[in-house]
């Protein structure tokens, strides 16, 4: 396994949300490679966590890691879990939020049930989590071992910009966290917490796997990608980490787009 020389978040904790599986497992792996220790949030299944937390402490013995349950999208969950984070690593200095789901329809079919739990867990949820972040740097104060007094990443996509039809409780959650990232930042930057974004493209994992799992689905879904590949949870995971250390602390209220081009609309390359 890929060892950081730097440990460039040690002595740091991280909460990721949903890092059970996917893009947050490997986030949750990648700051442990970096010396964090991390809280691997899930809400349905805890092996996945549970395994998640054993990996980071034997892949790197320094950083520490448990696996606590919450839904992002309760309050009191949220509480809960930040009040048992706090207790076992003593503050939090980063917040991760990645959890997030889809449930796609036709715009006509789509139920106020589709539309309201993807806008409760990924928009809401981002909410909640930044708001318990936001009060423990405030309460807790300047730290001497990061520049920034606390860090928060949002978990975005392309389609903050892309609009997405069939998806667009999707599309509208992660517009939400465009200017929910920003206002924060905007607010907070004054008091020294650190807050951006990273967009993913298409990351080959089991939330898109209709995607890429035949070579004909692949194959339509390289037309969209200039560069010509899938991204991987490793491409996410080097950028939040860096997002998180003191390398990147003069970018506040960005949103990084790691996808491949997605952004770049290929389809114009032989129209328009
Ligand atoms: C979605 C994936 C999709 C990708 C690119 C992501 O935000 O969750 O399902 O493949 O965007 O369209």
């Amino acid at each position: 396994m890929r060892q950081n020389p730097n440990h460039r978040l040690s002595g740091q904790t991280c909460i990721v949300t949903g890092a059970n599986s996917g893009i947050g497992k490997e986030v949750a792996m990648a700051m442990g490679r970096d010396c964090a220790n991390v809280v691997v949030n899930y809400v349905t299944d805890p092996v996945g966590a549970e395994e998640v937390a054993h990996q980071i402490e034997t892949n790197d013995n320094i950083a520490k890691a448990i696996a606590l349950k919450a839904d992002v999208s309760r309050e009191d969950q949220v509480q809960e879990m930040f009040r048992v984070a706090k207790q076992h690593f003593g503050t939090v200095d980063i917040l991760v939020n990645n959890a997030g789901l889809q449930r796609d329809a036709p715009f006509h079919e789509m139920t106020l049930e589709q539309w309201q739990l993807v806008l409760d867990v990924n928009l809401t949820g981002q909410f909640l989590c930044s708001r318990e972040a936001v009060r423990e740097f405030l309460s807790r104060g300047k730290v001497d071992y990061s520049c920034a007094m606390g860090k928060i990443i949002c978990m975005s996509s392309v389609h903050q910009v892309i609009p997405w039809a069939g998806h667009v409780n999707y599309a509208a959650s992660k517009g939400g966290v465009e200017l929910l990232m920003k206002s924060m930042a905007q607010e907070l930057g004054p008091k020294g917490i650190r807050i951006n974004s990273v967009a993913p493209g298409a990351i080959q994992t089991p939330i898109n796997r209709d995607a890429w799992e035949t070579p004909e689905a692949l194959n339509d879904l390289m037309k969209l990608i200039p560069y010509n590949r899938i991204g991987q949870p490793a491409d996410i995971g080097a950028v939040t980490v860096w997002l998180a250390t003191d390398e990147s602390d003069y970018i506040h209220g960005a949103t990084i787009f790691v996808d491949g081009g997605m952004t770049l609309y290929p389809g114009f390359t032989t129209n328009g």
